[in-house]
């Protein structure tokens, strides 16, 4: 069952509904977003993308700098709105992050909106209930403790101290850091910061996880236990991540399923077995002959 998907989805930056219209007609006919670019002056972030996420699926999305990833995830909660498309997503999945019970997520029913269409009101709400995110570089808040920074979210949602603060030290558990609550984030090391992300984000229960290149900012022995960490949640927990990542060997590690994009078209999306036997284009067996 889809969770996510994005319907002939296109950005260009700083571009008006007839400039971007102009730039969409270029790259119909072939053109690169670079020659886009020094032909109209516009940045193209996506163009055209059709991609369906799965429910309870990891997908990693990769691409070199600048091919658009940022854009893309930024799309699913909406901090960034297209230049034109449809994003559909399937907001009768519940968040069944209840550990204790080991709970899968189930759809109720079959109901996907496209979030395009939400008002205020009920984008804010999207926004709490159906997704969080993991950032590069932590976004935790400097004067709030580790404990106030996890429980944040439910702070937002009115939920009472006692109860947001039992949520919180669930997660900080999850993730081995129970014993640093009342410490600040300039007191933990990155990988520690990190963690304190992923579990403020697991404390808003919402069915959809987007990482931007979460795990980027890490020395590689933290970084594949933070790997480790998030397999090992995920195989419980079964929600919809979107992870980023420029670097294959992390893709092809976590993903279930990876995207390849490139100057904002969606090249080839499929298992990393599929990329290696069967890669769409040479960008997408470059990426798999360099795995190491
Ligand atoms: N706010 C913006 N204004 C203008 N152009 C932008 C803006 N944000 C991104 N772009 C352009 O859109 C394209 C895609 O950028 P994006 O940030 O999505 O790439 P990315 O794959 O996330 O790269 P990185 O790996 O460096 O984070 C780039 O050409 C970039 O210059
Ligand atoms: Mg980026």
């Amino acid at each position: 069952m889809n969770h996510i998907r994005l319907e002939n989805i296109s950005k260009i930056y700083n571009a008006n509904a007839v400039q971007a219209q102009s730039a969409m007609a270029l790259l119909a006919e072939g053109m690169d977003s670079i020659e886009v670019k020094s032909q109209t002056g516009y940045s193209v972030g996506l163009y055209d993308i059709n991609l369906a996420i799965k429910a309870g699926e990891l997908h990693c999305i990769m691409g070199l700098s600048g091919s658009g990833k940022s854009t893309l995830i930024r799309h699913i909660n909406r901090l960034i709105d297209p230049s034109s498309g449809k994003i559909w997503v399937d907001t009768a999945i519940d968040a069944q992050t209840n550990i204790a019970n080991d709970i899968s997520p189930k759809a109720l029913s079959s109901a996907p909106i496209n979030i395009l269409e939400l008002e205020e009101k009920a984008l804010q709400q999207y926004r709490q209930q159906t997704t969080s995110m993991v950032f590069q570089h932590f976004g935790l808040v400097p004067h709030m403790t580790v404990i106030q920074n996890v429980a944040y979210g439910l702070r937002v949602r009115k939920m009472k101290t006692a109860e947001r603060h039992d949520i919180a030290r669930h997660w900080l558990n999850e993730v081995g850091l129970l014993n640093l609550e009342h410490s600040y984030p300039d007191e933990l090391s990155g990988g520690m910061q990190q963690r304190v992300g992923l579990a403020r984000a697991l404390a808003a229960d919402t069915p959809i996880l987007l990482m931007d290149e979460a795990f980027s900012a890490l020395d590689p022995l933290i970084r594949s236990q933070l790997q480790d960490q998030l397999l090992e949640l995920q195989a419980r927990l079964n929600k919809t991540i979107v992870f980023i990542t420029h670097d294959i060997d992390e893709a092809v590690k976590v993903g279930q399923r990876i995207s390849i994009l490139n100057g904002g078209r969606l090249i080839q999306t499929g298992t990393a077995a599929d990329l290696r036997h069967h890669p769409a284009d040479d960008y997408v067996a470059q990426f798999m002959t360099a795995k190491s």
